[in-house]
């Protein structure tokens, strides 16, 4: 565990005089400011600071088409830039403003650091990303609440959990070992745990996945049934079970993905490698099982799906089961431009030897 690092918003380096933003400052001197490169800090009060981002919308809003994909791209990465700009100071990690939020990352990821800056969009991000590790989500297919780690995939729709649920409720193979590739807050070990399978080995490439369901189970049962390693695909597991289990990233990265997210973006050589080692980590008899959707299919970003093209050209695996399942709608606020929900499906794939 020593050699892992926690994924944080850098600090921000303080310069020596920096312009403030308060109630009444200069509004088109502030914006100056921002689009000359230099850096504004919020002081008085923490709402200051949503009242400079959303009078930067309204001042790009003024000077930038805003339309076609291309000026939308070049809108989002100008303010990306300026509102990037836009500092808080953070004193004995707590916001040095009035009327802030608390939020407890900042002692928890900056332990020897009480004092520092950060901008104003990371701190909006720690911010939300608290309120669910405090309030906790509930998962139909968990007794308890998850508690997701900052900067951790967590999901927020759930028909693939239960897709799983009931696959392994019905499981009638050996339950010694099994092993969840890129486990996130680790939910579907948890539920492999509920079915009564003895040990769970884990891997992520996601350091703060490690921490964030190390810290979870702490020095509960949880803790002697699931292994954790900090590692890609199989990680340090070098002993084949009888289940593998990958919820992968669902959407090919492509030449204009802006957010290299490895929870939702896979590349070329993922499942190519993830296949190759897989053969030999399942026991003989045993079972490989994969989280899909035809979300990349359905909204044009790849004309194949990964998994078939596995079954059809890799000569590694037979297709045993494959069950699939209707997303619900989108809510009405997000549907109408995600018309395309309608047909949208999770998929459970079961292959063996
Ligand atoms: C879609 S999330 C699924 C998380 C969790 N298993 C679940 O079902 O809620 C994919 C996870 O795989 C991890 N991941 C991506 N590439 C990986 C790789 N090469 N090896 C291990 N984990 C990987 C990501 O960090 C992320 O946590």
């Amino acid at each position: 565990m020593t050699d892992i690092t926690v994924n944080k918003p850098q600090p921000f380096l303080p310069q020596e005089e920096m312009v403030t933003y308060y109630r009444g400052a200069d509004l088109p001197t502030t914006l100056k400011t921002l689009e000359e490169g230099n850096p504004v800090l919020v002081t008085e009060f923490y709402n200051n600071g949503s009242v400079l981002l959303k009078e930067l919308q309204r001042h790009l809003n003024k000077k930038l088409p805003n339309k076609t994909f291309k000026e939308q791209r070049e809108y989002r990465a100008a303010y990306h830039k300026l509102s990037n700009l836009i500092v808080i100071e953070i004193e004995a990690h707590q916001l040095a403003v009035k009327k802030a939020p608390s939020i407890g990352w900042f002692s928890k990821l900056y332990p020897n650091t009480p004092d520092f800056l950060l901008t104003f969009p990371q701190v909006q991000g720690l911010n939300s990303a608290w309120q669910w590790y405090e309030n906790g989500i509930t998962i139909p297919v968990l007794r308890n609440k998850i508690h997701p780690y900052y900067g951790v995939y967590f999901p927020t729709r759930f028909e693939h959990l239960i897709l799983f649920d009931n696959w392994v409720k019905r499981y009638e193979g050996p339950k010694k070992n099994a092993i969840d590739v890129g486990f996130g807050s680790g939910i579907l070990a948890l539920q492999m745990v509920k079915y009564g399978f003895q040990k769970v080995f884990g891997t992520d490439t996601n350091p703060n996945a490690i921490i964030g369901l190390t810290e979870a189970m702490g020095e509960t049962k949880l803790s002697r049934k699931i292994d954790l390693d900090y590692g890609s695909l199989f990680g340090k597991w070098d002993k084949p079970t009888e289940l593998i289990v990958f919820n992968p990233p669902w959407l090919p990265e492509t030449r204009h993905s802006e957010n290299l997210d490895e929870a939702i973006y896979y590349n070329k050589t993922l499942f190519p490698a993830f296949f190759e080692a897989a053969k030999e980590m399942l026991l003989p008899g045993g079972k490989l099982v994969l989280i899909f959707s035809n979300l990349a299919q359905i909204t044009g970003l790849s004309k194949t799906n990964p998994i078939e093209e596995e079954l059809e050209k890799g000569g590694r695996f037979k297709l045993e089961d494959c069950y699939k399942k209707s997303v619900k709608r989108a809510s009405e606020k997000t549907k109408r431009d995600l018309h395309w929900r309608t047909t949208e499906e999770v998929e459970l794939w079961v292959l063996t030897h």
